[in-house]
């Protein structure tokens, strides 16, 4: 296959890799099923020389994120993406790192009440992009019912919505991700000549309640049936919330035909399930135990993943023929163009390894040895390496002769 004289392409054993092809070709569409990362695997590591954001940056980087909340996130993004990737650090060392950034990272988010109805725009106008060719892949293994098994560390919402953007979001595709937990939408009901809010589903009345908490002021709705600044009296979180109002004017009008219609947006109030961090891909049991008991006969699995904790997105799985690919990112755009900044080398030094003592080193030495280290022990991992592929070429290639 000619993409596999790719500069890119790094192969430990071709043998090993012919027979597991083969072993994919004979088994053909009904026997295949593909479990992928999503962010840097799916989605692009750089476009034109400038990094891609993960579905994470797509909200940190979005303007309904302050300022001050969005340098918090990316301090926190310089120090634990270092330790992710770190090739002196064991899984077992990084796991614990991992937890706290996620943890810290969603209270963040949270923190920031971000709206469900902003997320399309937010996505659309973000750098996020698919990695060129995602057209043929998810074309040809949707009309091959091939189910595709989307399991990320990511923000379910986000690549979701980044998927249905690309046009690609079709139903053999399953995503298993960390999902934001939204408050239910309010409706409004007028009733006799009092406004309140009236909670359809339990738990929606709460909600409001918080957000009437929060600034501690009665709320007012303009002729949209949109929040506005409305008569600023002060009440308390637990004050039932309610006041008169002119029933007869257009204004009334407006909003008696909002009624049943979501009026206030749902606001993140934190995920759903069990977290996904990078390095427990082969925890959420009950889920992926439920996904996979359908595909018993699917044992041919192409795996694409970025980084070590994305090999184990298979364990448990009843696995015939596994094919492992997995891209090897440009860290060297990590750093500042400036070879001789240290930012880089700070946090590299954190490390209780530090380098093998190395600690003068400067950074994009430091890179350059961390990319030589990780390709090694990537090839050792990975049955197919691709090193700086922006493309899914390879993966293509491979569909392309088993369907
Ligand atoms: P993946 O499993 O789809 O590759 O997604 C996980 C990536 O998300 C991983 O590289 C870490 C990254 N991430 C951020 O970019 N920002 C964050 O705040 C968090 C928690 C993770
Ligand atoms: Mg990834």
């Amino acid at each position: 296959m000619p993409e596999f004289q790719k500069k890119t392409v790094h192969i430990k054993d071709p043998a090993k890799v012919e027979e597991i092809i083969c072993g994919l070709i004979k088994g053909g569409a009904a026997k295949l099923q593909v479990i992928t990362d999503f962010d840097m695997t799916l989605s692009r590591f750089s476009h034109n020389g400038k990094r891609c954001p993960t579905c994470h940056n797509v909200i940190d980087n979005c303007k309904y994120v302050s300022d001050e909340c969005r340098k918090k996130l990316h301090e926190l993004k310089e120090k634990y993406y270092a330790i992710e990737i770190a090739p002196e650090l064991t899984i077992q060392e990084k796991y614990p790192y991992m937890i706290e950034w996620y943890t810290k990272s969603h209270a963040l988010l949270i923190e920031q009440r971000f709206q469900q109805d902003k997320l399309e725009e937010v996505i659309r106008d973000s750098d996020i992009m698919l990695k060129e060719g995602y057209e043929t892949f998810f074309d040809k293994l949707n009309e091959h019912t091939v189910p595709v098994f989307i399991f990320s560390a990511g923000l379910g919402d986000v690549l979701e919505e980044a998927i249905r953007q690309s046009g690609v979001y079709y139903p053999n595709v399953k995503v298993i991700s960390n999902f934001m937990d939204f408050d239910e939408n309010v409706d409004l009901a007028i009733l006799g000549g009092y406004l309140f809010v009236q909670s359809i589903e339990k738990g929606a009345k709460h909600a409001c309640a918080g957000a009437v908490a929060e600034d501690q002021k009665r709320m007012s709705w303009n002729e949209d049936g949109r929040r506005c600044s409305g008569p600023e009296t002060p009440i308390q979180p637990d004050q039932q919330w309610d006041r008169p109002w002119d029933t007869s004017g257009g204004l009334s009008a407006a909003l008696q035909n909002a009624v049943d219609k979501p009026l206030i947006p749902g606001v993140i109030k934190g995920f759903k399930g069990e977290l996904i961090h990078v390095y427990n891909k082969h925890g959420d049991a009950l889920r992926r135990t439920e996904y996979f008991s359908h595909l018993k006969e699917n044992s041919n699995i192409v795996l694409l993943g970025d980084s070590l904790g994305d090999l184990v997105m298979a364990d448990g799985v009843s696995v015939e023929n596994i094919l492992k690919i997995g891209f090897l990112n440009d860290k060297d755009l990590e750093i500042d163009s400036d070879p001789t900044s240290t930012s880089k080398t700070d946090s590299l030094n954190k490390f209780p390894t530090d380098l093998n003592g190395q600690s003068a080193i400067r950074a994009h030495d430091a890179v350059v040895f961390q990319i030589d280290e990780s390709l090694e022990k990537y090839m050792d991992l990975y049955d197919i390496v691709l090193v700086k592929d922006e493309t899914l070429d390879v993966a293509n290639s491979i569909l392309q002769k088993i369907l």
